[in-house]
Formats: C-alpha cells, sequence, structure tokens
C-alpha cells in the first residue's frame, strides 16, 4: 500500500523546512527533487569513510569504490533493463544529449542530412542540435505538434524523409508534461534508417524505463530529477552506436595508450566517455536513489502521481480566469496561467504563501510562440506531493487577486 505519508519521512527537506515563515509546499520537481536520507548517507559514507579514487589504485578504499561504481553501473542498467556496458556516466540530460551531438552527429551527417527535433524540446535537446547544423552544414526541421501541443505518429510519419538521419524528442515534455510514443517513433526512425534520441529527464524519474522495449537508440537522463545528487546523470546508447562515437573530452581513464606522436587509443565505451576523476559521490549517490526508487517501485509512485495530477486538476479548475495548458497531459506536469496576472508574479506571490513552483519559459523558448503566451506557471508533482500540497496552491490562487492587484499596482 502506497502510504505518502511514510515516503515523506524519508526527506528531511519535507520535515520542517520553512519558507517565508511557512511550512514549505514544493511543487517544482520537474526542475529538481529533495534527496532520501538514503541518498545523502551513501554520499556522507564515501566521504566520511570510504574516500579514494576510482580506477587509479591498487590498495583496499580504491578496490572498495571501484567494486562500488561497477554496482552502480549494473543498479542502473537493470533499472532502465539495458546492459551494464551501455550507461555513460555524464553530468546530467545536458552533458549526455551534447556527448551524442558532438561524438556521433558531428562525426557522422552531412550538409545534405536532417534532424528532427520539436518546438516542445527543452534547450538541452535543441541546442546541441543547432551546434550540429552550424558544424556541418545539416538541416534542423521541426515535427508540427497537435493544436494541443501533442507530438503524434502521424505527424512524424509526414515529416520524415530520407534526409533524415536523426530525430531528438523528449520522451516527456518539460512543460506540457504529455507521453510522447517513443516506442513507435523509434519504429518510425528505423525504418527510414534514422537514430532515436530520447531526452528523458522527465521520464525515466516518473515510470518504467525499459529502453529495450522503447528500442530508443540513447537516452539521457539526471540524477537530481530522480531524487539523485546534482551533477550526476547518465547517458544510454546501444553499445555499437557508442563503440562508433568519439569521446567529447579526453584525459585521464578513457585511453588505453598515446605516445609523442600523438597516437591514441581509446578505452572501449563506457569509459571512453567518462575522462578524468568521475564525479564519485555522484555516483554512489545515484545509485541509492536508484535503490530507493526501486523498493517504491516505479508503477506505483506513476499510479501515485496519476492520482495526485486528477486531484489538482479538478481542484485547479474552481479558480477563477485560470487557464490549463496540458489538462489532459498525463505525467505529474501541470501549466497555467491566471488571467491578467503575470506567471513570474504569481510565483513570487505564491512564494510568499511558502509555495514552491517555476514561471517563465521553463528552458523550453520556442515552445512560448506556440502557446502564444511570455511565461507560464508551472507546478510539479512527485512521488512524495500529498493532496494538501494541491489544496495549499488552489487555496492561494484563489486568494491571490486582491493581493496581487496591491502588491503590483
Ligand atoms: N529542466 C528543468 C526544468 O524544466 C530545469 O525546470
Amino acid at each position: 500500500m502506497y502510504d505518502v505519508y511514510e515516503i515523506r519521512k524519508d526527506f528531511p527537506m519535507l520535515n520542517g523546512v520553512k519558507m517565508q515563515g511557512k511550512p514549505l509546499v514544493f511543487l517544482d520537481n520537474a526542475s529538481t527533487t529533495f534527496k532520501p536520507y538514503e541518498v545523502i548517507e551513501a554520499i556522507e559514507r564515501y566521504y566520511k569513510f570510504e574516500t579514494s579514487n576510482s580506477h587509479r589504485g591498487d590498495y583496499d578504499l580504491c578496490f572498495n569504490i571501484d567494486r562500488q561504481i561497477d554496482a552502480a553501473r549494473h543498479e542502473i542498467a537493470t533499472f532502465i533493463n539495458s546492459h551494464d556496458d551501455e550507461i555513460v556516466f555524464t553530468s546530467g540530460s545536458s552533458m549526455s544529449l551534447n556527448l551524442v551531438a558532438y561524438g556521433y552527429a558531428v562525426k557522422y551527417l552531412k550538409s545534405d542530412d536532417e534532424i528532427l527535433i520539436t518546438q516542445a524540446e527543452h534547450a538541452s535537446n535543441v541546442l546541441p542540435w543547432f551546434k550540429v547544423a552550424e558544424i556541418t552544414g545539416c538541416k534542423i526541421s521541426y515535427i508540427p505538434l497537435t493544436d494541443d501541443g501533442r507530438l503524434t505518429l502521424d505527424n512524424v510519419e509526414k515529416t520524415i524523409t530520407p534526409k533524415t538521419k536523426i530525430i531528438a524528442v523528449a520522451h516527456v515534455s518539460n512543460v506540457l508534461g504529455y507521453i510522447v510514443d517513443i516506442k513507435n517513433i523509434a519504429r518510425i526512425a528505423h525504418a527510414h534508417n534514422a537514430i532515436l534520441i530520447c531526452d528523458g529527464a522527465q521520464s525515466v524519474p516518473h515510470m518504467k524505463i525499459d529502453v529495450q522495449d522503447l528500442d530508443c537508440d540513447f537516452l539521457a537522463f539526471s540524477g537530481h530529477k530522480m531524487l539523485g545528487p546534482t551533477g550526476i546523470g547518465v547517458l544510454y546508447g546501444k553499445y555499437h552506436l557508442l563503440d562508433m562515437m568519439d569521446p567529447l573530452m579526453s584525459g585521464g581513464g578513457m585511453n588505453a595508450k598515446f605516445d609523442m606522436c600523438g597516437d591514441v587509443s581509446y578505452l572501449n565505451p563506457p569509459v571512453r566517455f567518462e575522462a578524468g576523476t568521475i564525479n564519485i559521490e555522484g555516483i554512489v549517490g545515484l545509485a541509492a536513489a536508484v535503490r530507493y526508487l526501486k523498493k517504491i517501485g516505479m508503477e506505483n509512485i506513476q499510479m501515485h502521481e496519476n492520482e495526485i495530477r486528477k486531484y489538482l486538476i479538478a481542484r485547479l479548475r474552481d479558480v477563477a480566469n485560470i487557464k490549463i495548458y496540458n489538462e489532459n497531459a498525463e505525467g505529474g506536469i501541470v501549466t497555467f496561467n491566471i488571467k491578467g496576472v503575470f506567471a513570474q508574479d504569481e510565483a513570487t506571490y505564491l512564494n510568499s504563501r511558502g509555495i514552491a513552483i517555476r514561471s517563465g519559459q521553463h528552458c523550453a523558448k520556442i515552445l512560448i510562440d506556440f502557446l502564444g503566451e511570455v511565461a507560464t506557471c508551472r507546478a510539479s508533482i512527485y512521488l512524495y506531493t500529498t493532496k494538501e500540497d494541491c489544496d495549499a496552491l488552489v487555496d492561494a490562487l484563489k486568494s491571490g487577486g486582491d493581493f496581487l492587484d496591491a502588491y503590483f499596482s
């Protein structure tokens, strides 16, 4: 039985932390998430009792850390049903996507080729492709969205051409929260000899992911959005594709040998892409986060989020002058505006009530034209969000009008 109140006890940030002197109501989980004790303790244990470098020492502390890193890779691989050597540790989704852009796309795309993205992508799944276009001369095309902002298979079929070499899309939009049918987009991509790159920053933390079933070629995700530390993330890639790629960074730990003439041979993936001392505390922390998520169960987490989302939408419908942009989305992201109130003013007012949401463009700057707004408010939920959190938001929105008139007039 899913007991959200028991789960909340595992998170120090949910036990006594205040904002503006009020109990904290955290509804900005698409931005980052709180860490359970198990994650904090794993990091603390590494720093207090286990500190050493990895893959560089012939003493027990190093052997212990090497074993933990291998175990972490395995923990994460089983979490998304990949093989261990298909898990590359990066600093987060942005670096994962940049790694594919520079290591794969820059190497293999030509000026005649084309990359397909959508208007709903986060900056980290747009800007690396702009760079690839600048370097290779290839073209960026946009798969049209439906009127409510969804990506359909029909539109993928209509937009893909023999020149398409890469389709790069988010599994779940960080603004609209729709779940994209990655499995069938991968099928379409492969039928056209293209590859499918999936930005999983907003999906991997919230649902069961099976990369073999999805058949995506690459999947990027971030530790800090799934209860893990900041500065650690993952690039999953099919091994044969990783093996075709050049490293983005060179240095210690990723080469087999090099000589004075500049001849270098790299190690095999995944370590080929992990130059320098890796983020060891990040890796042990992320492994602890994955163990925690596995313990709760991803299906249970998704069910809980669905229930909370439905409750929040139902309650928000009662708020005067509200416009909800994604009432029917599947993910735990709810994007809205209050008519006549600038989104950032609304967020500032909510802050005064102890409520954290995100406002602005949410790093998806070309979606704003599509929505026809300069900015929106976004509430995003996670495994520890309660109906009381939703009530606090709705009550504050309902009583915000007069305050905002007085405050910002
Ligand atoms: N990508 C994060 C967000 O959507 C930062 O808020």
